[in-house]
């Protein structure tokens, strides 16, 4: 499936962009460098000099402008040329620029249409950015894989119960069916069940371990990349006052057809002032991605080739709704932005 355009897309975390810094990163198959103007907004401008070619992210910046390092060509933060020192200015001599946006830490990159970026489609993770630093974490897993195997990922996590069986597994998601619904463009995807023993991460930090409880996993899935979590634990009965609850989002943007950037923030409502309970979830978490998803995932990309997933005519579960619909809603996007991407 060819990549959606018009839509944001996370081009790395707030921090990663220090005023003065040229970051180069490819999104979409695309070459970008990344810079802060003096009033540090974001800049995005395609990483290739209109001249021979050479990334700009080699360059310098001067002020709020970016100089080649090969023949010194000049560019401001529209991506146009405002000085030649070998004479006038070519009419040909601007690099494209991508409309940025800066909210709750994360840089989000538009890479579709300039005149169709709305910043008020920018996703919103206050809730995440507003819990205290001493509950929450964050961490990066580049993966050589397309970015829709990632999506395919989280979407179905009735995985957890295999693939993490000895880490994450409880039986929650075997024994209970999401239930998947569409809102505009969003697609929910969330699991209930009653009286069953919380999954064994969360067990253990309830009140009395071991008691039946109401575990709720809701996966709602953003075009194209961003996937937030949102789970409760309660003990039966009892008000959410006394439950569990994390938010976490898996933040996913294509770099290539077979590569991806890929970010991950934890959040808890719990134990917020807890530092050492932060290290060991966000050390857990990290091992689980890492050592148990990425492997197979990568190997799924290599077995796939460059095919899509669905080119392969794959034998579908229960468990794939939410990533079909997912798809499904990504082929109409993709039909409404028209053109060679569709
Ligand atoms: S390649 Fe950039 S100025 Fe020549
Ligand atoms: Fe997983």
């Amino acid at each position: 499936m060819e990549f959606l355009r018009n839509c944001w897309y996370m081009a790395g975390w707030s921090e990663e962009l220090p005023a003065g810094a040229l970051l180069s990163r490819t999104f979409l198959e695309q070459p970008v460098v990344l810079f802060r103007r003096q009033d540090g907004a974001p800049v995005a401008l395609l990483d290739r000099c209109p001249h021979r070619v050479a990334p700009l992210s080699r360059g310098t910046l001067a002020g709020d402008t970016l100089r080649c390092i090969y023949h010194g060509l000049r560019f401001d933060a529209h991506g146009r040329c405002v000085e030649n020192p070998h004479g006038a200015i070519p009419a040909k001599a601007s690099v494209p620029a991508f409309p940025m946006a800066e909210r709750d830490g994360v840089l989000w990159i538009w890479m579709g249409t300039p005149d169709a970026a709305d910043t008020a489609r920018v996703p919103d993770l206050g809730h995440m950015a507003r819990v205290p630093a001493t509950a929450q974490s964050r961490g990066a897993m580049p993966s050589a894989c397309h970015y829709q195997l990632i999506v395919d990922n989280v979407a179905d996590l009735s995985h957890v119960e295999y693939l993490h069986a000895t880490t994450l597994g409880g039986g929650a998601f075997v024994e209970n069916r999401p239930v998947v619904s569409e809102q505009g463009t969003e697609v929910v995807i969330e699991l209930r069940s009653q009286g069953q023993p919380a999954p064994p991460v969360y067990d253990r930090f309830l009140p009395q371990p071991g008691v039946p409880v109401d575990f709720v996993n809701r996966v709602t899935w953003y075009p194209a990349g961003l996937l937030k979590l949102d789970i409760s634990v309660t003990p039966m009965g009892a008000p959410p006052e006394q439950g569990l609850r994390t938010f976490n989002a898996h933040i996913v943007t294509p770099e290539t057809r077979t590569s991806s950037h890929y970010w991950y923030w934890l959040t808890r409502e719990y134990r917020q002032d807890d530092e050492d309970m932060t290290r060991l979830r966000h050390a857990l978490m990290t091992r689980v991605f890492v050592e148990e998803d990425k492997p197979v995932i990568e190997a799924q990309q290599r077995l796939l080739g460059t095919a899509d997933l669905f080119d392969a005519q794959p034998v579908l579960l229960a468990t794939d709704t939410g990533s079909i619909r997912i798809r499904r809603v990504l082929k109409q996007l993709l039909a409404q932005e028209g053109g060679p991407a569709a």
